[in-house]
Order: C-alpha cells, then structure tokens, then sequence
C-alpha cells in the first residue's frame, strides 16, 4: 500500500465554494470523500469505471465488493433500478435517509458494472445529509461511495478520520463535521419474494417491518459469520486491539467501552475509558461508536473490554459492527 504515487488530500470546507470544487473533481473522474448522516464516503463517479477502479485501488478493497450509489433525491433513485412494491414502500418511507435498497439492475441503470461487482443487482440510497445531497445534485451522475476507510478498519464518522486512513490516495475530502447517525446505513434487498436485511444499520429492524407490513426473509444479518451479501465478511471493522465483547470484568491495562450506568469489575484498573452514552441512549451511542474504538485504539491497549450494550433497535447495528470487530482475523 505504501508504492502508490502520494497525492495531495484537500480539506474542502462545507459551502458552497467547497461544493462546487469537490463536485468538479468527481465530475473529473478523481476521488472526493464526503460526509453523509450515517459515515464519510470515498466519492467517486459510479458511471466511470476508471473512477471506480480507483476507489477499489485508494481502500485496498476486494472487487468482488459491490459498491452503493448515491443519488441526490428519491426520483433519481427510482429511475436507476427495479422497484417492486416492497422496494418502493421503503423507498416512500426512509429516503432520504440512512437505507441503501439493493434491487434488479435496469436497461436506465448506468451504474457501471464493475461499482455493482457484475451483479444484475444494483445498491442505491439517497442520504439525508443535506450537504451530500447538493454535492450529488451538483455531479449529475450518481456516486459510488463505500465508507471512507482502508478495507475492513474501521468506518470514519469524520474527516480526520478519513485522512487518518486515505490522505495521499484521494483528491479532497468535503468536510462536514461529524457524522450524526455514527453507523452505516441498514442494506435491504427487494429482489422478488420477502425483502432481506443485509446489514442492520441507521433505520431499525422494527421500522422496516412496520413499513413493509410482513416479516423480513432469512435472518443471515444476524450471523456475522455467515455472510448474507458480498463483502458482509465476519472480520471487519476492525480496530488493532483484540475485542472482549460482554465483559463482566477489566483486567489491569485493558481499554474500554461502557454504555449505560453499568460498570464492569475491576474498572479502576483500566487504561483508558470511553462511555458511549452514560445516560443509555442507542441513538446517542451509535453516533460516537467508531470515534470511541479509534479512541481506545490510539491509547495502544492490546485489549478493549465492551461492556453489555442491548442488540435492540438501533444496538442491533452497534453489536453487528462490534461482533465483526472482535471476529478472528
Ligand atoms: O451508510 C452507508 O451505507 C455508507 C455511506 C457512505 O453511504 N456506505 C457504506 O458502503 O457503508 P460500504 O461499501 O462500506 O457497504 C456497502 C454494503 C456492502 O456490504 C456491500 O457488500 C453491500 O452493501 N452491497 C452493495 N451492493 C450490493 C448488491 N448488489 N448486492 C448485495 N449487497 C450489496
Ligand atoms: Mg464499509
């Protein structure tokens, strides 16, 4: 990784000048990093294949990974693919919003082939982020975006995260703060039959069912190490100290992860602590979960002891990420 040519990284402030440059770099076929609710994207032009190679090339990513598309508004998505009537109830429901649909490519899709790694199906989402979507209103074309990082470490919820794993290897990141939502967006397919959850992400399990009025298919999502889709490996996510995911007890120099009023034995001899959300909030925990293991990562503890975090509603994101985090590598 350390024999590409280095390029420049720009820091493009969140106006309007910062737009309109990050839009004619991607526009340009080169790579832009951008803010969305859920993590930063590694932008580049889902219609170009050069642009595209390149995103697989500046991740280190497996091509064998699709990639999702972003589209700045709910009817420029539904022009790009196959909506059934499952698909089109989600799409009516959470978009813009943090739900990437996953449907059967159309003759109108021109999201390359090698973005949807050769499948006949097609991921699209429309954020909420009201930055994203004026840049992706300004490119015209939909953007190829998996989260900002090197392949399988963990996703950045801001743009010295990003720089942190991909200065030197992208044109721009757009910078938009930190990311509110704080875990990626939950992926359905709608490819004929019951829809399938993917990955559980930024819109609940709960909210889809509400929405869809039946039960969701298979429950592979729950299975980290039985992958449901492409690229949904057991490891990833992955921070450099080993997880202890349920700990009941800290052992002398162990990094760790609290949520809620619980406190695990022995806490007095950690080495460094991060509470997710003292008060026991999911949403409040969700939006600081990469920042806190990249926190406890940095203070070199060759261990992070997680505390018990319940896997409902939004947790059911946060203990699919940690899962993955702590699956052999
Ligand atoms: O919140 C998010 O979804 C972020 C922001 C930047 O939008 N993006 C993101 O992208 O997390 P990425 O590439 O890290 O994750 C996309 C997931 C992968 O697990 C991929 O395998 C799956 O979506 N996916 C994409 N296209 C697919 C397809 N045609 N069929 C099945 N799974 C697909
Ligand atoms: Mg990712």
């Amino acid at each position: 990784m350390n024999d590409r040519p280095s390029i420049p990284t720009r820091r493009l402030a969140a106006d309007a000048a910062g737009v309109a440059e990050a839009a004619r770099l991607l526009r340009a076929g080169d790579l832009v990093a951008f803010p969305t609710e859920t993590v930063y994207g590694l932008g580049g032009d889902a219609t170009d294949p050069a642009a595209v190679a390149k995103i697989f090339a500046a991740k280190a990513r497996p091509r064998l990974n699709p990639l999702i598309a972003h589209l700045p508004d709910r009817a420029a998505a539904l022009d790009r693919g196959a909506f059934d009537d499952h698909a089109q109830r989600l799409a009516a429901a959470f978009w813009p919003g943090p739900l990437t649909l996953v449907v059967p490519a159309t003759v109108r899709t021109d999201v390359c082939a090698l973005a949807r790694a050769g499948l006949s199906s097609v991921a699209l989402r429309v954020p909420a982020s009201g930055l994203a979507r004026d840049l992706l209103a300004q490119v015209g074309r939909p953007v190829a975006g998996p989260s900002a990082n090197a392949s399988g470490r963990l996703s950045p919820t801001s743009a010295d995260h990003v720089l942190a794993d991909l200065a030197g290897r992208i044109a721009a990141v757009l910078d938009g703060g930190d990311a509110p939502v704080g875990v990626e967006s939950t992926v359905v397919a709608c490819l004929g039959g019951a829809p399938r959850l993917l990955r559980p992400g930024g819109i609940t399990r709960a909210a889809i069912v509400a929405v869809l009025g039946c039960d969701l298919a298979g429950d592979e999502a729950a299975d980290p190490v039985r992958p449901a889709g492409p690229g949904l490996l057991a490891s990833h996510y992955a921070p450099r100290a080993r997880l202890r995911l349920d700990a009941r007890h800290v052992e002398p120099g162990d990094a760790v992860l609290l949520f809620g009023a619980d406190q695990p034995h022995g806490l007095d001899r950690a080495g460094a602590v991060v509470n997710l959300s003292p008060r026991g909030d999911l949403a409040e925990a969700a939006a600081r979960l990469f920042a806190a293991l990249r926190a406890l990562d940095a203070s070199g503890a060759a261990v992070i002891a997680v505390a018990t975090i319940p896997a409902t509603g939004l947790g059911e994101a946060i203990m699919d990420r940690l899962r993955r985090a702590a699956a052999p590598r």
